[in-house]
């Protein structure tokens, strides 16, 4: 599986502590399937400020070699939706300074955006044509888990009809956040507005990776060519900079 999706860098965010957690995280991720993981820290968060990418490419340098080959890491954001991101957006060129294509995913033209937990905030449909003008494909984070997204999906078939990606996140289906999260990420899959799951894992202990449980729902629920699609062929086509079929 490709995993584009976790917080698995030490010390960065509300993942793992200590380098010995972001090991085992990283050793789980491996033993679940999964043979290359997006590193995805939280930008514009308000929680912490902005990790500085060169500390990202140098924590997974260090993670990539205790992994002996195992899993290997590619360098990610996952970018909260504030205000600020439409100046991010406003400075994106193919040309951009590093620094700004560093929030994209794993050197492609893709970026992972998450809402906030229960709004869509205005102006939303705007950065998304904004970044399609420049080139980069949003790829919106767990949408199941925002309530407002729940109440009103056909927000969400008008994102994918402007040509943003769908994310949804394992452990949602299988309930970890609450019933309607994944009453929706299942409607949604049905509905073909999914286009990829991730682990979103953030440790062991708090939010684990569930991919292979996840994985064995969506081939009893659709049968194993949609799982196929949406843990392994998109994703790869994703990391590789290629559209989806
Ligand atoms: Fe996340």
């Amino acid at each position: 599986m490709i995993d584009l999706h976790c917080h698995v860098l030490p010390g960065v965010d509300d993942g793992p502590e200590t380098w010995e957690e972001a090991l085992a995280l990283g050793a789980r991720l491996a033993d679940e399937g999964v043979t290359l993981a997006v590193a995805t820290p939280h930008f514009f968060w308000a929680r912490s400020p902005n990790p500085d990418p060169m500390m990202i490419r140098a924590h997974l340098a260090r993670l990539n070699h205790a992994l002996q080959g195992r899993l290997r890491l590619l360098p990610g954001a996952e970018v909260r939706i504030v205000p600020e991101v439409r100046d991010w957006a406003g400075r994106l060129t193919s040309s951009s300074a590093n620094g700004d294509r560093a929030l994209l995913l794993a050197g492609t033209s893709s970026v992972l955006l998450e809402l906030p937990p229960e709004i869509v905030p205005p102006g939303v449909e705007r950065l998304f044509f904004e970044l399609l003008t420049v080139g980069v494909r949003p790829i919106l984070a767990h949408p199941e888990r925002n309530s407002a997204i729940r109440r009103r999906p056909e927000r969400l078939r008008r994102f994918v009809e402007q040509g943003c990606y769908i994310q949804v996140d394992a452990p949602s289906l299988l309930g970890d956040h609450g019933q309607e999260a994944r009453r929706a990420a299942l409607r949604w899959i049905e509905a073909e507005l999914v286009h990829v799951v991730a682990s979103d894992a953030h440790g062991l202990r708090a939010r684990p990776p569930k991919l292979r449980r996840a994985w064995e729902e969506i081939v009893r629920a659709y049968g194993e060519a949609v799982a196929r699609a949406l843990f392994i062929e998109n994703p790869k086509a994703i990391v590789e900079g290629r559209d989806l079929a």
